[in-house]
């Protein structure tokens, strides 16, 4: 019996450091087989069974289970351990698989539109330039020769902000007063370059204006504009609507029909709003407003309007990009509808 009892510990103590040196799945597997599988070792135990007196059996008896027990427990807790290690503990990167491809993410159509009109007026010779979103009303209408009794200037139109007041305010009569709002026009950017930069000016404008409009196919209440502004000598309307012309048939195709509408701005003089006809709608598309800048705004940043003059316009870049792409709804474009950004 002794001998017997020798023979299960000897494979206890077999199975317990063959357990240990277990790594993987594969490996606790030859482990099951090798010592609980029907043609395993404790299985060969059993077997011993019948060998040993009749009295001794149920010593024997227990102590094969008791090691048979703690074999499976082992084999549970090890393989366990082994799946939650994600690997199996094997390892897992086939070489030969092809990758998993990681997805790009991309610019939004819109931000696209904004750097191929940038990158097509740079290779015109204009700079790019910047401006706040929320203005004064020295920048957003007094400079840009809009008077107080203006409507542009109603509560209504705009996104006037509590506070904080700027400082300093234009002299607008009759209170004076330069409260601050989000800007509804590129425009005020006009004025910023020129405080600061003296002609030749040949820039253009890309950025974000805001109106209390409400909300269609073709309105937001925030949306982006194209302003360009050059100023110099002897700058005249043939300048403007040739390069408005260029521009258009580079963007839009050689062909593309361009129109010039008389109209009125308070800030050109004249003012003309540029229309684009589209073959496949059949009909004119309005781009938005342009002129000749008016003294008025010259004088406002203290360039002598007798020895320069210039040009301006502001486009609605929603507007160009639903043509230039195809885009019937302007709401697309702040949706963030990821089967939309997508198709770009
Ligand atoms: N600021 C005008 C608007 O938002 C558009 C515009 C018209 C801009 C004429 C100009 C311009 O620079 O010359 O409706």
């Amino acid at each position: 019996m002794a001998e017997v009892l020798e023979q299960i510990e000897q494979l206890s103590k077999e199975a317990a450091a063959e357990l240990k040196q277990v790594a993987n799945v594969d490996q606790l597997e030859q482990f099951r087989v090798k010592f609980l599988g029907t043609k395993g070792k404790v299985k060969d135990l059993m077997s011993l069974l019948g060998q040993v007196p009749r009295e001794q059996k149920p010593i024997i008896g227990q102590r094969v289970n008791a090691v048979k027990q703690e074999l499976t427990e082992g084999y549970d807790r090890r393989k366990e351990e082994l799946a939650g290690d994600s690997s199996g503990g094997r390892m897992t990167v086939d070489v030969t698989e092809p990758g998993v491809a990681v997805e790009m993410g991309h610019r939004h159509i819109l931000m696209k539109v904004i750097d191929e009109l940038t990158e097509l007026f740079g290779r015109m010779g204009f700079a790019v330039a910047s401006g706040p979103e929320v203005e004064d009303e020295f920048h957003n209408f007094i400079a840009l020769n809009i008077p107080r009794s203006h409507p542009a200037r109603d509560p209504l139109d705009n996104f006037y902000l509590q506070s904080p007041k700027a400082a300093g305010g234009g002299s607008d009569k009759p209170s004076g007063s330069n409260q601050m709002l989000m800007r509804t026009q590129t425009s005020t950017v006009q004025i910023r370059v020129m405080e600061k930069q003296r002609p030749p000016i040949r820039v253009v404008i890309p950025g974000r204006v805001y109106r209390p409009d409400t909300h269609d196919d073709t309105h937001l209440s925030m949306f982006h504009q194209l302003e360009a502004l050059v100023v110099d000598k002897h700058v005249t309307m043939v300048d403007l609507k040739s390069t408005v012309i260029q521009f258009v048939h580079a963007y839009f195709g050689p062909n593309t029909k361009v129109r010039f509408r008389p109209s009125f701005f308070p800030f050109t003089e004249p003012s003309a709003e540029v229309d684009v006809y589209f073959e496949d709608k059949q009909r004119w598309i309005e781009l938005g407003g342009c002129g000749m800048v008016h003294p008025n705004v010259l004088k406002a940043v203290n360039i002598d309007p007798e020895a320069y003059s210039g040009w301006a316009f502001g486009f609605g870049i929603e507007r160009i990009a639903m043509r230039k792409y195809g885009i019937n709804n302007i709401r697309l474009l702040v949706e963030n509808d990821i089967r939309f950004l997508r198709q770009f």
